[in-house]
Order: C-alpha cells, then structure tokens, then sequence
C-alpha cells in the first residue's frame, strides 16, 4: 500500500466517527486491508493502475524512464521483468536479435494493432508518446555484442507453396503449430501464420529471423551449414511463401457455439490468454486481478456474464477486452474454470433483471464506511492501489446486476478479503435495505470519475 492509500484509509476513518458500531467493523476491515495487502505488495508493483512517474517526458525524466514506467504497468505480466519474456507465453523482446531486426514502426504497430487471436491485445490507448516511450525503453536496454541489420521492408520472394508446407511441417511446426498458430496450440513459439504478425512482417524479416535465431531462446538458426537444419535461403522462401498462404486462407472460429465445453482445451486457452492475470489456476492476487476460480463468484456469475466480462473487458483497468476471442474459446476457458476442484459448490439464482429501489444518499455515507476502505472511496478499486475491484467503474457496472452485487454482498467471496456483509452473521450486519441503498449509490459512481480514465492522462 502506498502512503496516498493509507491517507484514503484516515479519511475514511476520521469521517465516520460518528457511528460507532461501524468503529469495530472498521477496525477489522483496516486488518484485513493490511493483511491483503502485505500479501500483495508483489502484485502492487505489476498493477495495471497508472505509473505515478510517467508523466510528460522531459530532461528529469527522459522517454526511456517513462518508457520503464509504462512497460511495467501495461506490458510485464506477460513479457517478464526486463522484457526478456516467457517461453510459451510470450516472447522476449530486449532480444539482441529481435531488436535488431524489428524497426520502430514493426514494434508500433505490433503494439496499437495487437496480434488478433493472441494475448497480445491491441492498445490503441497506447499510440503516440506512450508507445514511442516504450519503444526507447526496449531500446535502451543492455545487450551484449549488438548487431545492425539492413531489413527490407518492401520486398517479396517468390517460392513453391507445396514444398514450404512440407517444409514447414517438418522443420516449423513442431513449435509453431500445424497453422502457425502459436501458443494457442501448447507449442513455445509465436503465430508466425496469423494475419496479425503477417500484416506488420516483411518477407525479409521473417528470413533474416530464420538466418540468424533469437540467441537465448528456443528459435535457432536454421540456415546454412551452420544453422539447425541446414536448410537453403530457397527452403525458407518456400516456407515463407505457405505462411502467407495460411494468413490469407485463415478463417477464424465461427462465431457462436457449436459444441461442449472442452476443458482441456480451455485450460491451454486460459494458460496463455488469462494466467498471466489471473494465474495458474484463476486463484488470482489480491489488488492485482481478482480470483475467477472462486467458489462463490463462479456460483453468481453466468455463463453470459464471463462472456461480456471477456469480451467487453472492464474499461480502465487491466481487463482488455477480447473481441477477438471466440466465444467457443471462452466457453471451453469457462468449462475449464467451472471443472476445477472446489470446496462444497453453491447453487445461486442471480435474477439479472431485479433491480432494487434504493436511495443513493442514504447509500453514501454507508459506502464510504463499509467499502471504501478496501474499493476506493469512489469505486476505483486496483487503479488507485487497493486490494478490492474496480465496483465504480462502468465496465463493471454495466455488466452486474443489481442482484449479482447484493448476491455477492450477501455472500462474501470465500477466500478472499470479501466478506459477506450482510445480516446477523455478516461482517456488519447490514439490512437489505442498507444493501439496496449502497447498490444504487454505486449506480451514480461512474459519472463521479475522473473524465478519461484512459492511459493518455499519462501525458497530460
Ligand atoms: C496479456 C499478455 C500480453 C501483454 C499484457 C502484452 N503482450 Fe506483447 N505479446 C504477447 C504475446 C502472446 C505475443 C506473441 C503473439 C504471437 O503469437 O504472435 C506478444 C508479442 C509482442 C511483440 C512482438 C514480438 C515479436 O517477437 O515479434 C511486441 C513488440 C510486444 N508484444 C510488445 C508489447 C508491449 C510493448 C506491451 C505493453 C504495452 C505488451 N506487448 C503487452 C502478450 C502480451
Ligand atoms: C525449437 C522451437 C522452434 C522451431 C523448430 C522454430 N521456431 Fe521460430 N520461434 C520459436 C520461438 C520460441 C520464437 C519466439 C522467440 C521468443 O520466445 O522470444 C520464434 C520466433 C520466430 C519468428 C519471429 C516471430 C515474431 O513474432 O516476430 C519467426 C519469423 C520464426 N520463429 C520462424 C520460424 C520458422 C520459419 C521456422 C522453421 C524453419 C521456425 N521458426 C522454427 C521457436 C521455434
Ligand atoms: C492483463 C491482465 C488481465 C488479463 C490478461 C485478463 N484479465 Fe480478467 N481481469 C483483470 C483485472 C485487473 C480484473 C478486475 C477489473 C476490475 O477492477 O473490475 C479482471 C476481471 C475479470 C473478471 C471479472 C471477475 C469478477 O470478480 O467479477 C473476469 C470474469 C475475468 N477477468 C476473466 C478473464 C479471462 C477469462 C481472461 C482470459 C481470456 C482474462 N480475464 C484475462 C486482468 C486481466
Ligand atoms: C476488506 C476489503 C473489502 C471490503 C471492506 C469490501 N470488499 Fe468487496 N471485494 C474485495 C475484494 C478483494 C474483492 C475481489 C475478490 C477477489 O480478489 O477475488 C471484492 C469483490 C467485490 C464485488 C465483486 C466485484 C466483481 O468484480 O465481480 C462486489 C460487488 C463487492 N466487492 C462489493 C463490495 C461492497 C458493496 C462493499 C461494502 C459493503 C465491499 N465490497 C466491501 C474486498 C473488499
């Protein structure tokens, strides 16, 4: 916890003096919040909040500072600390060899178009100062004995496809994937065959990389007799020539759903697309990404409420959203989360078209007495710091019903910091009623924020 959180806390404290059964609640709730956050003071420095430091970009605080700052609140889950990425994950980017073949426009455009299909999600949010802060960030970075290498960004082989594809099969496949898919496949390497790597790849690029490897990592060079296969420039023209072909006949997956959840498969899915979030197994860490495997959320949550939660992500925080996930693919993430062990399962009926008519004023003050602690006195959640979610933001808003919220009041999350609140066995004995008024008060929070909630304030 910060020093700007603690001050939230006293705020809190000071300003609630008055009702006296809350004192002890709170007292307990300041223990669980310091508890929490003693657990998560690892997460808090990979939050997906915004990095205090990256303001404008000036002699005190050059781009690569900014870029620093930046990469390790939008880009370190997945690409590891120093960038030096994850195999099976994602891959390294302070590479010697990668750095010396992508050019400033191939890592711009990698980042605002995202690689569809991918965990490498566009951020359009990002374009302008902010990438190009980034960009001097990887730039900057130490590498031993670095190399300068003429790529031709314009130019195309020609090459007999059939042969590639054998090729590819034998010498590729093994860890790109039958259809270069990548890792959505289990296999350690990128989507070399998706049209988001294709369309900001030259063919010369993709050569140069199959030349020269990525020193470090499990792609070796595979040209020439010193190479891994030694196979011929042509070979790799041919392979070049099929990796177009799969990118042009790519079909992605129809949308709807068309058969059983698979939870195999969702597990492979959720390991590339969620884990670096949510972690191995959806438990979560606190203040970081909530716990999606959990006994009581799994319980109020639909189906269809993980589904918009995925593909409308919660705007403002570190969800993304994923249109490009199929749905198919979430429900085969969501068999796999629903299949995973769990103590005594609950069955509750969450009615999405309840709403409750509650006064938004007399939900204030029990707000900032009962929640703000721990969600923010406006809901903010993780963006300002603290260990609960963001519950004021519209993402999460528009997407919660007025029972999932009073459901999860009542209910608590096991294992978590929250805790049921509600009646005589709750945390503070809450009414219904007093849950009724807090739900519509947070129905005003969202035109309470801050205007964009959006990483460009980083250089306002
Ligand atoms: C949720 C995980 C995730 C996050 C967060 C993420 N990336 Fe990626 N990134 C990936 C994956 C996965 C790939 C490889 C995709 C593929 O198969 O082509 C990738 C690929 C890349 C590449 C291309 C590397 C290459 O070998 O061609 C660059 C550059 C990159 N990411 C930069 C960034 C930056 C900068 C950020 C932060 C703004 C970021 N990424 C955030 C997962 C992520
Ligand atoms: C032993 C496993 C392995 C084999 C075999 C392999 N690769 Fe790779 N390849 C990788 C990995 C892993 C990466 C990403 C490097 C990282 O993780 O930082 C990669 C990266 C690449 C890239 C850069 C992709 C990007 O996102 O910028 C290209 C192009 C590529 N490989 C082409 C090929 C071709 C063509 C073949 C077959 C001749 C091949 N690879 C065989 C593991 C392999
Ligand atoms: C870059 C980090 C990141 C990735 C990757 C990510 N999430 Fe999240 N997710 C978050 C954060 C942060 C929140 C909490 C947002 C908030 O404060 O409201 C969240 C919230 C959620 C929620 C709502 C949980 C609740 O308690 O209501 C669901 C469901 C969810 N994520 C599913 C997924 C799935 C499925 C994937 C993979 C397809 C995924 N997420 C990938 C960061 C991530
Ligand atoms: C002691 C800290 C704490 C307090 C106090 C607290 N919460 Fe929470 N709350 C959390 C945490 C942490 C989570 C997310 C659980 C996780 O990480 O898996 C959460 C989750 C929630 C969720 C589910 C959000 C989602 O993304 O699906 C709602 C709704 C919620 N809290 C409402 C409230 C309300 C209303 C109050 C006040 C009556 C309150 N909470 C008080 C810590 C707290």
């Amino acid at each position: 916890m910060t020093m700007g959180d603690s001050a939230i806390l006293r705020k809190t404290a000071r300003s609630d003096e008055r009702h006296s059964p809350a004192a002890l609640v709170r007292a307990m709730l300041l223990a669980a919040c310091m508890l929490s956050t003693l657990v998560s003071s690892h997460a808090q420095s990979a939050s997906p909040k915004s990095p205090p430091s990256a303001t404008a970009a000036d002699s005190t605080n050059p781009p690569e500072k900014v870029g620093e700052a930046l990469f390790q609140v939008h880009c370190v889950v997945c690409h590891g600390s120093e960038a030096r990425g994850r195999v099976g994950l994602a891959p390294s980017i302070r590479n010697r060899d990668f750095l010396a073949l992508a050019s400033d426009t191939f890592i711009r455009e990698t980042i605002t178009q995202g690689r569809p299909g991918t965990a490498m999600m566009a951020r359009p949010d990002l374009a302008g100062p902010a990438t190009d802060a980034i960009i001097a960030y990887l730039r900057s970075l130490h590498v031993e004995n670095p190399l300068t290498i003429q790529v031709d960004w314009n130019l195309k082989y020609e090459g007999n496809q059939a042969q590639g594809s054998e090729k590819f099969f034998v010498y590729c496949a093994p860890c790109h994937g039958p259809r270069a898919e990548g890792y959505s496949a289990g296999v350690v390497g990128t989507g070399i065959g998706l049209p988001g790597f294709l369309a900001v790849a030259s063919d010369d690029y993709i050569l140069q990389t199959t030349r020269l490897g990525r020193l470090g990592t499990p792609m070796q060079p595979f040209v020439g007799p010193g190479g891994l296969a030694n196979l011929t420039e042509q070979d790799i023209k041919d392979i070049i020539v099929h990796l177009r072909h799969l990118g042009e006949t790519y079909v992605p997956e129809p949308p709807g759903v068309y058969r059983e959840a698979n939870p195999a498969l969702g597990q492979t899915l959720f390991t590339v697309n969620c884990a670096p979030c949510h972690q191995a197994t959806g438990e979560g860490k606190i203040g970081f990404a909530p716990s999606i495997r959990n006994r009581d959320f799994l319980a109020i949550a639909t189906d269809d409420f993980i589904k918009r939660t995925v593909h409308d992500g919660r705007a403002g925080t570190g969800m993304l959203p994923r249109p490009d996930l199929s749905e198919q693919s979430v429900v085969d993430i969501i068999g796999f989360l629903r299949a995973l062990p769990s103590p005594i399962k609950l069955a509750i009926e969450v009615d999405p078209d309840k709403s409750f008519a509650g006064d938004p004023q007399a939900g204030e003050p029990k707000f900032q007495t009962y929640c703000a602690a721990c969600h923010g006195p406006k809901g903010e959640g993780y963006t300002i710091g603290l260990p609960g979610t963001s519950i004021g933001l519209s993402g999460f808003l528009n997407t919660a019903s007025d029972d999932y919220i009073f459901q999860t009041l009542k209910q608590g999350r096991l294992g978590t910091p929250m805790r049921p609140f509600l009646g005589a066995f709750g945390l503070a004995n809450l009414q219904n009623s007093d849950a009724h008024d807090i739900i519509a008060y947070m129905r005003t929070l969202p035109s309470q924020q801050a205007p964009a909630a959006s990483t460009d304030s980083d250089f306002e």
